[in-house]
């Protein structure tokens, strides 16, 4: 599936037109201040191209999930990010609505180039909904569609789809059409040899993805809670750590069928609770009334080792392999983001996916750089790799 971008519409067809563009500006605010930016700083090159040829820019976003207006998720911090990372001349016009009367007459007051960013589209009901009426109302802002939130595609929103639907030109974004790219060519032809890393607690989230990716996986090597019920599985004690009952026959299933490229830990980083100063290191069953909250040395160097000598191939990670925010338990994730940096300075593809591990690479050091595509998707990387309908992109002009 060939997506139409929008540098497959002629330059002529933005000046002074309204483009509206979905982003996903659902990004951590607190007191006021935004957190992680990646997902602002992914939007810009598709904002630059539209207002260097003379569109007038219209950017819509949910923040968080609101049953009605609430001052503390509001945009306003997120149009001043924006502001700060643009650094243009223009400031970025922020109004407090997403639609109605007063909305369409700032419009109509726009020059060419400039950038409104809407107030958060979820005050309203029907964009979740995606009520007909609120459909109307959003698509009656522009003449042209524009999706670039990849991360918020496998909703069903006005946003996202009834609006969309209502536009005679629906193109897709640099960035929602670079994470198709990657990922798609991940799901269906990686490069090989093709190594899987898989960490974090749900596993019932990753179940879709894995079921596509692990019969083209060489090497699957497993971390984080999710360890605990593959070792479950294997009959290892696992003593007080996590166990998913619910998938354990899921994960039975996947031992028989690909056990024999699955790497489990043989070490971890045990204690009685996450606060607990007095963590030890056990080699293979982990003792009653303790949990393990890390891989062990031993664990962190076989897989670093198995990801680290790839100069070749592609890898996945998604998740953490252990409680990283705690510092007693950072290291297996440490040791995973950096093995994964020099896998890529060595000639891998590596991608990542999943806040939480984007949120590791830094803690362990390694820039965005150092990683040849961090997906800015949580749940919609997963749901797309489990090859689940799209809305959001199914909507989209095809080639
Ligand atoms: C996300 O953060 O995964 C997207 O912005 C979608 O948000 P949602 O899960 O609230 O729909």
């Amino acid at each position: 599936m060939k997506l139409k971008t929008i540098s497959d519409l002629e330059d002529r067809n933005y000046a002074a037109k309204a483009v509206l563009i979905r982003v996903d500006f659902n990004v951590s605010v607190n007191n006021g201040s935004v957190g992680e930016d990646y997902r602002i700083r992914m939007s810009i090159p598709t904002i630059e191209y539209l207002t260097k040829r003379g569109a007038k820019v219209i950017l819509a976003s949910h923040l968080g999930r609101p049953s009605g207006p609430d001052a503390n998720l509001s945009l306003a911090p997120v149009a001043r990010r924006l502001s700060e990372i643009l650094r243009s001349s223009t400031s970025i016009r922020f109004v407090k609505d997403c639609v109605g009367d007063s909305v369409k007459k700032e419009i109509a007051n726009m020059s060419s180039g400039q950038i409104m960013l809407l107030e958060n589209l979820r005050f309203y009901q029907g964009e979740e909904a995606n009520s007909p009426e609120f459909c109307k109302q959003l698509a009656s802002l522009a003449e042209i569609y524009v999706n670039d939130a990849f991360s918020t595609s496998h909703r069903k929103h006005a946003s996202t789809y009834g609006a969309a639907k209502m536009f005679d030109k629906r193109l897709a974004g640099f960035n929602l059409a670079k994470e198709v790219e990657y990922l798609s060519m991940m799901k269906e032809n990686p490069i090989k040899p093709f190594t899987l890393v898989i960490g974090g607690a749900k596993i019932k989230d990753k179940i879709g993805a894995l079921e596509h990716l692990l019969p083209k996986a060489d090497r699957a090597i497993v971390g984080g809670a999710a360890a605990y019920t593959f070792l479950k599985a294997k009959g290892i004690r696992t003593g007080n750590s996590p166990i998913d009952h619910e998938h354990l026959s899921w994960v039975t299933r996947a031992l028989s069928s690909f056990g024999d490229k699955i790497m489990l830990p043989t070490d971890h980083v045990v204690a009685h609770s996450p606060k607990d100063n007095s963590a030890v290191l056990v080699k293979g069953d982990i003792p009653d009334g303790m949990s393990g909250f890390d891989i062990g040395n031993e664990t962190a160097e076989q897989y670093s080792a198995e990801l680290g000598s790839k100069g070749s191939g592609m890898i996945f990670w998604n998740g953490p392999m252990g409680l990283f925010e705690v510092g007693l338990f950072a290291n297996g994730t440490v040791n995973i983001a950096r093995s994964m940096a020099l896998a890529f300075w060595r000639g891998s593809k590596t991608l990542i996916g999943g806040g939480d591990t984007l949120e590791a690479i830094k803690r362990a050091g390694v820039s965005e750089g150092e990683v040849s595509h961090v997906s800015t998707g949580g749940g919609a990387t997963l749901r797309y790799l489990a090859g689940d309908e799209m809305p959001g992109i199914l909507v989209l002009d095809k080639k």
